[in-house]
């Protein structure tokens, strides 16, 4: 086929219209993009290394009532450059106007699908060394407050890794000692000997740390902030020193209203019960020696799913029983053991339990349940178990009752919710040994001499006294071996160890 020169003509029109219609849509998507950077500088993806100075951080105000705005413009007014970063859960409603400078910065934390990851991390808009965590409503009184902190920061490295100035207020800001154990779920605030050289605070304070500091954390910047910051340093033996430096509040009280003041509370509350749990922390004792706790009662599920291999899933986490189902169990033991005292039950601490009251007077720290044995002959004395052979009873103080499915023993749960339990083993006597007919395949599930239990003796367990074997050394080298009580160790060591310090 040959080409004429129309055609030839044609087609280089044609491709010379394809190349500027592609260039046109390039510069068109160039010139979007600058637009779109423009509109929103987001950070870089890999961030540059931290400069030297200071990030203001805002991180806890309320939508419905803040001074954000002027808490930045203070700050700007002493340092126009200063850098501000607001940082919230979701963002603000009403909306907040942030004075529209490069250098004050709002972080929505809260994850967009639309948007990259990095957007949401706050550790791309803090790129100073340092970062100082304001509360809201305080007001800069002069240029030289952050400076002052950081020096003395400086002056104090290697002894503390946070500094705090007080906002001054009706309050004084407290110095606290905070004991955080996770393996017993537990923290423990109590007054600090010192009154500089703390390692929790209680009341308002302006504090300065590191940013790499505060972003090596597990959760940089959870609420209530101070509380979570205090808890991960407790577990880092890290301290914050209370500085002579301090900050005025702008507005006293913060919230306007006592309406205001009560949803601000109830969040309070809410953020702190979330925390709490997010940490697997349960029972809380202050620094007054109040409890608090925060983890099952009667009316929740266990706090630990069904036992395999005798391993509960806490000692995988490293963490023994939660202190909620220690004090169930006690709670249960007691109440079970004064009803078969009262009804004519001959009984006695079996098992690990019987371990655990030998060892140091309660349950085992680790241990899920609680066993005791019974004479089978009494059980017609106790009503509760004559009459759970036709079903499982819910008794007057909310306590369940039951024949175990898995074979010819009792188990009384803590409630209907909340399956903690104490199991009853039924015994007799055959030619001088204790016997009975169904058997766990556990070493100590085993028959032993009557003479253990002739007579029974009270031993010490939690805040009452139990009946015990007599001779119980000797039980219970039977039952588990020798050195037993000496040495302490986890159900399934084949599974999971005791780690000895
Ligand atoms: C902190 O708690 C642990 C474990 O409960 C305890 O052994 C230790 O003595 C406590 N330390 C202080 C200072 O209270
Ligand atoms: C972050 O924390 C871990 C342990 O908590 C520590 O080993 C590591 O050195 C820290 N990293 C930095 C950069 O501080």
């Amino acid at each position: 086929m040959r080409v004429t020169l129309c055609q030839a003509v044609l087609a280089f029109a044609i491709i010379i219209n394809l190349l500027i219609l592609y260039y046109v849509s390039r510069l068109q998507q160039q010139m979007l993009h600058r637009h779109r950077d423009h509109v929103q500088p987001s950070p870089r993806l890999l961030p540059s290394p931290l400069r030297p100075g200071i990030t203001v951080l805002l991180r806890e105000f309320e939508d419905f009532e803040n001074y954000v705005p002027s808490v930045a413009k203070s700050f700007l007014k002493e340092k126009p450059e200063q850098p501000i970063v607001v940082a919230a859960d979701a963002l603000p409603y009403p909306p907040i106007v942030l004075p529209n400078v490069p250098n004050v910065q709002l972080v929505v934390l809260k994850p967009a699908p639309d948007q990259p990851a990095h957007v949401s991390r706050p550790e791309n808009y803090v790129r100073t060394e340092y970062v100082a965590l304001v509360p809201d409503g305080i007001k800069v009184d002069s240029t030289r407050q952050l400076d002052q902190m950081l020096e003395e920061f400086k002056t104090n490295q290697g002894q503390v890794q946070m500094v705090a100035a007080p906002v001054q207020s009706l309050t004084p800001l407290l110095c606290l000692n905070l004991n955080v154990s996770l393996k017993e779920w537990t923290a423990e605030y109590s007054t600090a000997p010192s009154s500089k050289l703390c390692s929790a605070l209680k009341g308002d304070a302006v504090i300065l740390l590191r940013t790499k500091d505060l972003f090596n954390f597990s959760a940089p910047l959870a609420k209530p902030l101070l509380t979570s910051l205090f808890i991960q340093m407790a577990l880092r033996g890290w301290k914050v020193r209370i500085l002579d430096v301090s900050f005025s509040s702008a507005h006293q009280p913060l919230l306007s209203s006592s309406h205001n003041q009560w949803k601000a509370d109830n969040r309070a509350k809410a953020n702190r019960v979330q925390l709490f749990r997010a940490f697997g922390i349960k029972r809380v004792i202050l620094e007054d020696g109040k409890e608090q706790w925060f983890g099952c009662s009667k009316e929740t599920p266990r706090c630990f799913g069904t036992i395999h291999d005798d391993t509960p899933e806490y000692l995988y986490q490293n963490r023994w029983t939660p202190p909620c189902c220690l004090k169930a169990l006690r709670e249960t033991t007691k109440y079970v053991i004064n009803i078969l005292e009262t009804s004519g039950v001959r009984y006695w601490l079996e098992g690990g339990t019987l371990l655990g009251a030998a060892r140091h007077q309660d349950i085992i720290p680790w241990d899920y349940d609680v066993d005791l044995g019974i004479y089978l002959e009494d059980i017609p004395n106790c009503e509760l178990l004559r009459n759970v052979e036709s079903g499982s009873i819910v008794d007057e103080k909310g306590f369940v009752w039951e024949k175990a499915i898995e074979g010819d023993f009792y188990r009384i749960q803590y409630s209907e919710h909340n399956h903690l339990h104490v199991d009853l083993w039924p015994f007799y006597p055959k030619n001088g040994m204790m016997t009975k007919d169904t058997w766990m395949d556990h070493r100590q599930d085993i028959e032993f001499p009557e003479h253990f239990l002739k007579p029974l003796v009270p031993l010490q367990f939690a805040d009452f006294t139990a009946l015990a074997p007599n001779n119980y050394r000797r039980f219970l080298e039977l039952k588990f071996g020798e050195g037993v009580i000496e040495n302490p160790e986890y159900p399934n060591p084949a599974l999971k160890r005791l780690e000895k310090n």
